[in-house]
């Protein structure tokens, strides 16, 4: 059962395991049969994913970027569709506190705001992760004043949706995607702090609030037996044994396909003792066969009574991060596609979640243990299909790229890049260009990238370089700096 009543409106605190069981008794008959069928199957189908979702006790949400908030269809479908939301940018450490203690709430709580006066869950994302921090976060930081500012991130951040956020990815990201298991993400944390930032931040976010679950989260941990996915789960497992609070994992779920075990791994983390959420899905492609994707995800997840929801990463294909793959359910201009109903569909047919309270508080210090940083991972990526978007404008022979930003925020900005084949198909691609005014990549993913000055190339990955005559792909980035959309160079060998 929800830790949250989904249908009624306004945010309500969690309640504990015999909190609830008082509750439903002091309602009398009326309040059980409430509760009751709020966690059976239902006799009548739901005709919207949220509401699909809430039969069985699970919540059905969407990433939400303030900019678009002026859009009434945008917002029409979120409050129609979804009772969940995770700000897509706007939580992340560089919008949120561009200058060191000085914090920029107004598009998170924005976001915040209208989710618990419509009853949502609100997922907070993210407090501690590599990318999209602000540029006062640098490599002249000692390591305890590192440790200083990302204590105080956590706990003023987590203050402040106190009671409205019912999980928060404390840290996202750190694992790498190559080397043995275990391997960390080379980040300036690692850097710093050593492998102990992760259960550092950890601590000090159940200080800073013991009634928030909090989530470990990332990608590439969809397979169950992938080298990833096992360092992930032996830190839960670590965490577990040892008392560090931890109390759900995130599956991000950008890809293709999923796995043929993905219920089986969300199965083996639930098994921990850990809620497990798919926080952060999009599935590339069209038609049936991205619709029976989708069915198998939700599946998956609706089969493992701990995996508590499930949130897809944006509302329509226009404004995915990766819509050049078209990967969500509501097309460009807010048409249900095929997948949305086969999610439909198989919310409709779950059978009921069940999770405990946020694990208890251990009020130990900090273990400050900075180590060696571990070994440097290969550039990450999540994985996507290929796009098939129609050509505007083929360029003869070769490719041509085009640079449009989509998001910017104070000191860093978001891009997408399409990649262009002319009249006949392309088998690799590197794109170029020269930042006008000083800027600096910080994450880049669907491209292999390497800087040199303000000169960047990028090629394509394994997945990505073939593309048909007239057809496009896309990858994108988020970088430090003033947004700008520089002439960009397209070659293919
Ligand atoms: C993406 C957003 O969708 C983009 O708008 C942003 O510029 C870059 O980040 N993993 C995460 C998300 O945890 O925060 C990322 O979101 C996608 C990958």
């Amino acid at each position: 059962m929800s830790d949250f009543p989904l249908s009624a409106g306004g945010a309500r605190r969690p309640l504990s395991g015999s909190r609830r069981v008082l509750a439903a008794g002091a309602l009398g008959v009326l309040g059980v049969v409430t509760a009751l069928s709020a966690t059976l199957p239902a006799n009548a189908a739901a005709s919207t994913l949220g509401a699909a979702a809430a039969q069985s006790g699970r919540y059905f949400g969407t990433a939400i970027a303030a900019g678009h908030l002026n859009d009434s269809t945008y917002v029409a479908t979120w409050d129609r569709e979804f009772n969940g939301v995770t700000a897509e940018n706007e939580m992340k450490w560089g919008p949120i506190e561009p200058s060191r203690n000085s914090f920029n709430w107004g598009s998170a709580d924005q976001i915040v705001n209208h989710a618990v006066s419509k009853g949502m869950k609100v997922r907070g994302h993210t407090l501690v992760w590599h990318a999209q921090l602000p540029s006062w976060i640098n490599n002249n930081m000692s390591a305890s004043d590192l440790r200083s500012a990302m204590t105080n991130h956590i706990t003023q951040v987590m203050n402040h949706y106190k009671g409205k956020v019912f999980a928060w990815d404390v840290v996202n990201e750190a694992f790498a995607d190559g080397g043995a298991v275990g391997t960390l993400r080379d980040s300036i944390f690692t850097q710093k702090l050593g492998k102990g930032f992760i259960e550092e931040a950890f601590r000090a976010a159940r200080a800073a609030d013991p009634n928030v679950k909090l989530c470990y989260n990332d990608y590439n941990i969809d397979s169950a037996t992938a080298a990833k996915t096992q360092g992930v789960y032996n830190m839960v497992k670590d965490f577990k044994a040892r008392g560090v609070p931890i109390d759900c994992v995130g599956l991000q779920s950008h890809f293709g396909n999923p796995p043929s075990n993905y219920q089986q791994n969300i199965a083996q983390f639930a098994a921990l003792g850990v809620d497990v959420q798919i926080t952060e899905l999009d599935v590339g492609g069209s038609g049936s066969t991205q619709a029976d994707a989708y069915r198998r995800v939700v599946q998956a997840c609706t089969a493992v009574p701990r995996c508590t929801g499930i949130t897809v990463w944006g509302i329509t294909d226009k404004w995915s991060w990766r819509s050049g793959d078209t990967p969500l359910l509501f097309d460009g201009n807010f048409n249900k596609k095929q997948a949305y109903t086969s999610v439909l569909n198989a919310l409709n047919a779950a059978t009921p979640s069940t999770s405990p309270s946020p694990s208890a508080s251990p009020s130990q210090s900090p273990s400050a243990s900075p180590s060696a940083s571990p070994s440097a991972s290969p550039s990450a990526s999540p994985s996507a299909s290929p796009s098939a978007s129609p050509s505007t404008s083929p360029a003869p022979g070769g490719c041509s790229a085009t640079i449009k930003t989509i998001n910017s925020w104070g000191g860093g900005f978001q891009s997408e890049v399409t990649v262009q084949a002319g009249s006949s198909a392309v088998n690799g691609w590197t794109v170029k260009w020269t930042w006008p005014g000083g800027q600096t990549i910080s994450s880049l993913w669907n491209g292999r990238q390497s800087s040199s000055g303000s000169s960047v190339t990028v090629t394509n990955e394994s997945y990505n370089g073939s593309i048909a005559a007239g057809a496009s792909t896309t990858f994108g980035f988020t970088a430090n700096g003033t947004a700008a959309t520089p002439t960009a160079t397209c070659t293919s060998p």
